[in-house]
């Protein structure tokens, strides 16, 4: 068994010294590396792949102000998360960018030696705030973007966005240093799949890498089924036809997306192929949900509660032993057992526990 060491340089003055004998590994051998944390549940688009109206219509009843972790209790744990290993922070939601204050979130995280700090979010807010994002210490961003055609756009995110809006935030996320910008399509059969060699061809030779995703059954509520799931294989095989591609290495162990670079030089994407790839064998990733629930598994049914600890005094030694305890009990593999049945139970929403 490895005892990974607590690095001294996470040591606040007056945080305890934390329980020496972790091995880092859940019951798959598998060690943490990447947090996500979700900061609000709110998202001022509806997604029909994430929140679709009939689920998250006007009467929904979104988290009370009291029941969110606050900055600090946020900072709190991503400390105490990269003491014991975590790399890599993401920002998500929701729409993270609606929630108020956000730069200062993130200044207070930037404060933690040795992290990749980023983001995922709609593009609808970044033109304004990307350069305060940068200056608050934020390193990059991903924008979600899932057609070039308005038309189809504005149905996708189904509250009429302008497709213009999102790509002039990824161009000012661009300029503000936040590259390389990552630009996340969900592809779904029969809804955008027309549209992925222009989304393809429009981005390459801009340096931003676009990335495709097999739509998949999270939460309850997306109505997914599997036909209108495209598997990679054809995205890639579509675009290559158009733009000879190549297979590349990943960047770094446990990467999400294939990667491939155009034959041309012109740039690189990326296939995200959960349905018909699973990638969980190695899952180095944990999920803490708006109001403090620690998620082991994006399709998990319940969550861990560290609010209640916060809340109820916990020292940081015993908030450390709940983290390593959870994360030594984890058997999760969804992805690699997802059948019809699995996609009908009662999910955790992505909104909630973020993408
Ligand atoms: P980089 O840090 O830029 O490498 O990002 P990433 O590759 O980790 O990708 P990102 O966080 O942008 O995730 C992209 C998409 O992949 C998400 O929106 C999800 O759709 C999917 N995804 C990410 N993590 C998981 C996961 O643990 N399980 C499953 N099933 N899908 C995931
Ligand atoms: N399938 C795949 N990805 C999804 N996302 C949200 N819902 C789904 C889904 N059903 C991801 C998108 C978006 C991020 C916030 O969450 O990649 O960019
Ligand atoms: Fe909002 Fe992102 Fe979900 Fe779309 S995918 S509804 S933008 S949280
Ligand atoms: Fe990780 Fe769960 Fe996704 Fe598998 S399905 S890659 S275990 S989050």
């Amino acid at each position: 068994m490895t005892i990974i060491p607590i690095r001294p340089e996470h040591r606040l003055p007056g945080m305890e010294p934390m329980n020496p004998t972790w091995s880092g590994e859940d019951t798959r051998g598998r060690t943490l590396r990447d947090l996500r944390i979700s900061v609000t549940d709110r998202c001022n688009f509806r997604c029909v792949y994430c929140m679709p109206k009939t689920a998250f219509g006007h009467d929904h009843a979104f988290l009370p102000r009291s029941e969110l972790l606050s900055f600090e209790e946020i900072t709190r744990i991503a400390r105490l998360f990269a003491a014991r290993g975590v790399k890599k922070i993401r920002l998500t939601g929701g729409e993270p960018l609606l929630r108020h204050g956000i730069e200062n979130l993130i200044a207070m995280l930037a404060e933690i030696p040795g992290l990749d700090l980023t983001l995922t979010t709609n593009g609808s807010l970044l033109a304004k705030k990307a350069q305060a994002l940068k200056a608050a210490g934020l390193k990059r961003v991903t924008v979600s973007l899932d057609s070039l055609d308005d038309r189809v756009f504005r149905a996708m995110n189904d509250v009429d966005f302008p497709v213009e809006r999102v790509l002039e935030g990824i161009e000012a996320a661009a300029e503000a240093g936040l590259g390389p910008v990552k630009i996340n399509m969900v592809v779904k059969r029969g809804t955008n799949d027309a549209g992925i060699v222009d989304l393809a061809r429009h981005f390459r030779g801009t340096g931003h890498i676009v990335r495709f995703i097999e739509y998949m059954d999270v939460g309850s509520k997306n109505g997914w089924k599997l036909d209108e799931v495209l598997p990679s294989e054809e995205v890639v095989r579509r675009i290559a036809a158009e733009f000879p591609l190549e297979a590349i290495a990943p960047d770094y162990p446990g990467e999400v997306a294939q990667r491939w670079v155009y034959e041309d030089g012109s740039g690189e994407i990326g296939a995200i192929s959960s349905v018909t790839q699973a990638f969980c064998a190695t899952c180095t990733r944990v999920r803490l949900s708006t109001d403090g629930r620690l998620y082991t598994c994006l399709f998990a049914e319940a969550g861990h509660d560290l609010r209640g600890l916060l809340r109820g005094k916990a020292t940081d030694l015993q908030l450390d032993a709940a983290i390593a305890r959870i994360w030594h009990a984890r058997r999760d593999n969804y992805s690699e057992i997802r059948t019809a049945e699995t996609a009908g139970l009662q999910k955790v929403e992505m909104s909630y526990i973020g993408g």
